[in-house]
């Protein structure tokens, strides 16, 4: 059993078309299904049907994010496996959600709920899937051009609970560590992919998402996407460009319309392989503040708190 990708991040919001105007025109996204309260998203640097799902609701919230596996008999298997672990596992069918094929859904020790599929539908490229122009016509002209999503950052009340589910139950290991006070973790970066993290566990509520992490292509376009998010009217929250610690990474942090926070990344070191072949680097509490924003080396509270 493999997870290939946190393929998909399902959020409420509370205004749907301020959101979609948010993750289409500064964003980059392109919208391939919209039908009565949702909208389904891709990002130009996945072939997948949607990468992000936007539903109207009262309230802000990671509803879902999904888990796209290698194999259709994973299903069987992650059902098996993660009941055993306690978990209660459902069945979605195949096309009762645009695109999506079967899917088994289940929630995580700290309250999220997990899609795990493997069918979705196929689009493709935006050059097209044979012989494609490189330089394709730029539908992302004048965005961000986020490329694909990276990681989500999610709250667990323990989360060296959470941790081991994600070891044991799916396969993922730790990148980066943060040594909390009593020895367990504090915080750690999880990857089952080949980048240095795929989800990343911060303290907090259950449920809580602390924010949604899209790729940039490069470090330039990260400085680039800050022009446009400026020229837009999206305020840089909490800092303009900063890089963290923690890999070394370049980032800016923003909301989107109903505050849900983003980020916009470049420069995770790679993890080849199979989980288990990078040993995690560890960090002392003592040097969080510049594990965490390596300019500025100190913790922004607000920052690290805020959740949605
Ligand atoms: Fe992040």
């Amino acid at each position: 059993m493999a997870v290939t990708k946190v393929g998909r991040v399902v959020l409420t919001v509370t205004d749907l078309d301020e959101a979609v105007r948010h993750y289409t025109e500064t964003m980059g996204l392109s919208v391939t299904t919209r039908r009565a309260g949702e909208a389904y998203l891709r990002l130009p640097g996945d072939q997948d049907h949607h990468n992000l799902v936007l539903q109207q609701s009262d309230r802000a919230s990671l509803a879902s994010f999904g888990l796209k596996m290698s194999d259709p008999g994973d299903l069987e298997e992650l059902e098996l496996v993660a009941g055993r672990a306690g978990a209660d596992v459902r069945r979605v069918s195949a096309g009762e959600h645009p695109g999506l094929g079967e899917a088994v859904v289940f929630r995580l020790p700290s309250e999220h709920e997990v899609w795990a599929y493997h069918d979705i539908e196929h689009i493709g490229w935006a050059g097209g899937m044979e012989n494609p122009d490189p330089v394709p016509e730029d539908a992302t002209a004048g965005t961000v051009h986020a490329q694909r999503i990276d990681h989500v950052a999610i709250c667990a009340p323990d989360v060296g609970d959470l941790a081991t589910f994600l070891t044991e139950v799916l396969d993922f290991d730790s990148s980066e560590i943060l040594i909390g006070p009593d020895g367990r973790p504090g915080a750690t970066w999880m990857y089952c992919t080949n980048t240095m993290h795929d989800i990343a566990v911060v303290p907090g509520p259950g449920a809580g998402l602390h924010h949604v992490s899209f790729a940039a292509d490069s470090r330039a376009a990260v400085i680039n996407g800050i022009d446009t998010l400026r020229h837009r009217g999206v305020p840089t929250m909490d800092f303009g460009l900063t890089r963290h610690g923690i890999a070394g990474v370049t980032t800016t942090y923003f909301h989107d319309p109903s505050g849900i926070r983003n980020e916009l990344f470049f420069g995770p070191y790679p993890t080849p392989g199979v989980p288990g072949q990078v040993p995690p680097v560890e960090w002392e509490m003592a040097e969080f503040a510049r594990g965490a924003f390596y300019y500025e080396n100190e913790l922004d509270m607000a920052f690290m708190t805020e959740i949605t």
